[in-house]
């Protein structure tokens, strides 16, 4: 069931247009969340071979890379796209061997990523800087360069999109990147690379060295030849890597996570949210950064809300990835002890639904029925920190007030949904409520990659999807000319 139908070799590293052999000559296990089994072995990359990795992708800046011209670069972003898109049902695959992700859902993440290299693709040649009028004999412009060298650390929880939004913005705009994927699923990461390879990206453009965090990733951001650090994952891990940053004053955009809410009123069109409410918990096993882990509902339809989320919950089936059902195994043990703990430490909530486990599971898959939670306070654990697992909280509120306060009370601010059909109280709420995106009357508008996304609070900073993100991958340089 498992059998690894690979098209590469991911015992290598992709460095400099090269399938090396990491320096220490090591690898590190795949497992198999649906199963528990080690179903082959990664390049345990070392800080010799991000060095290596970070020189290549300078050489690349200095290079034919360096040269391409922007129209250039969209074409082949777009011909990576294409590719991406014939091979995405094996991408899918590997992908749901890898993550434990149901089948369906790994297959809308090479989707994602195939129209991320085609809207980056798109944009390449579109961004511009502008002429600014200025005094007399000045000819005043601005460019917008690369940074040079990017750095990209990405978690396990959706490769394939995270790579989207971050290594192919930064390519769009001309930089040349280093990607450290999570040592839990690097797969569709050297995959990609494969693609690239094939499609005649420049070598050096693209380099990808799978490794631990502690070792290849702390080397990758620490480098003093990297010139940007774009960073997916766990608030502590984005605290250091900041510091990292710091240290040698380049910028750095953090996505880490969140606490999210759905407000739901009373006079919501309840038929249309409801399966919103639930599918933001429970896609990927809730181990989402925007995952809807808070339904704040006021009080006068809460227990009817309550109630027909409970319902849903006990109709939802736990399985391994490739029998797609609703939910898929969580991606490690250690992602479920923290689950687990979770619902053991319930401190006066009450569990009010669970899903079901399919007949006949592995027994070594990481495997946990999905929990609806009522009866918590707004203080409670379970209501402030991230769980990244299909948990989810319903709260009562009593009135708008009383919604954004419980709405902004919490450390995070990545994504929020509002659920009413009063006008103005939508456009007060989108204002009021503290995050990087708010959806009206549903969640996630599909995920498009159009959309700006990212946090504010310890849910991160900087912004990646959508034209902004090209901003945030480029400099401003402000070049002004005296000609008298
Ligand atoms: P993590 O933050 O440790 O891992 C994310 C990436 O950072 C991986 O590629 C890892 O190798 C790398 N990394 C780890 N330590 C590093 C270091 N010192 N320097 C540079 N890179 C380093 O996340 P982890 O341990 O996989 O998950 C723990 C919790 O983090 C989850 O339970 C969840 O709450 C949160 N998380 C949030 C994600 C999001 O999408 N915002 C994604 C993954 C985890
Ligand atoms: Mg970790």
């Amino acid at each position: 069931m498992s059998d690894l139908d690979l098209f590469f070799d991911p015992t290598r590293c992709f460095i400099g247009g090269n399938w090396v052999v990491p320096n220490g000559q090591q690898t590190l296990p795949i497992e198999n969340p649906s199963t528990g089994e080690t179903v082959g072995a990664i390049a345990r990359g070392t800080a010799d071979d991000i060095d290596h990795a970070v020189r290549a992708a300078q050489a690349a800046l200095n290079g034919e890379w360096g040269r391409m011209p922007a129209a250039e670069r969209g074409r082949l972003l777009a011909r990576i796209g294409h590719m991406v898109l014939e091979r995405a049902d094996q991408l899918a695959r590997i992908e749901a061997i890898d993550v434990g992700k149901p089948l369906k859902q790994a297959k809308a993440d090479a989707l994602a990523l195939a129209r991320y290299l085609e809207f980056y693709g798109g944009a390449c040649d579109k961004i511009h800087g502008e002429t600014i009028p200025y005094q007399d004999g000045y000819t005043v412009y601005t460019l917008r360069q690369p940074h040079g060298v990017t750095a990209h650390i990405i978690p396990w929880n959706y490769p394939m999109q995270i790579i989207g939004r971050s290594v192919v913005g930064a390519l769009a705009m001309g930089n040349a990147a280093v990607l450290k994927p999570a040592e839990e699923a690097c797969l569709t990461a050297i995959a990609f690379a494969k693609i690239c390879d094939e499609a005649g990206l420049p070598k050096g453009a693209l380099n990808v060295v799978p490794g631990l965090g502690e070792e290849a990733g702390a080397a990758l951001t620490s480098h003093p030849g990297v010139h940007h650090i774009s960073f997916t994952g766990s608030v502590g891990v984005g605290q250091l890597i900041q510091e990292a940053a710091a240290r040698n004053v380049v910028p750095v955009t953090l996505e880490l996570g969140g606490k999210s809410p759905q407000l739901v009123f009373a006079d919501a069109d309840l038929d249309r949210a409801l399966p919103f409410l639930v599918n933001a918990g429970i896609q990927n096993a809730g181990q989402t950064c925007s995952a809807s882990s808070r339904i704040l509902v006021h009080r006068s339809v809460h227990d009817e809300v309550l109630a027909r989320m409970a319902e849903r919950y006990r109709a939802l089936r736990v399985g391994p990835a490739l029998d797609d059902l609703e939910v898929g195994p969580l991606v490690s043990a250690r992602q479920k002890h923290i689950v687990s703990s979770f619902l053991d430490h319930l401190d006066g909530a009450k569990i009010a639904a669970r899903g079901q486990l399919a007949d006949g599971i592995p027994a070594g898959g990481h495997y946990l029925a999905p929990a609806l939670v009522s009866h918590v306070v707004p203080s409670n654990a379970l209501a402030q920190d991230e769980i990244f697992g299909p948990v989810q909280v319903v709260i009562p509120f009593d009135d708008e007030a009383d919604a954004i306060r419980i709405a902004n009370g919490t450390d995070f601010g990545l994504v929020a949904g509002v659920w009413t059909a009063d006008g103005g109280r939508q456009m007060r709420l989108a204002k009021a409520i503290r995050s990087g995106q708010v959806f009206i009357n549903n969640y996630g508008a599909g995920g498009g990659v159009e959309l700006p996304f990212g946090g504010i609070g310890k849910s991160g900073h900087g912004r990646e999807k959508g034209f902004e993100a090209l901003y945030g991958f480029s400099v401003l340089k402000t070049v002004a000319a005296w000609h008298g």
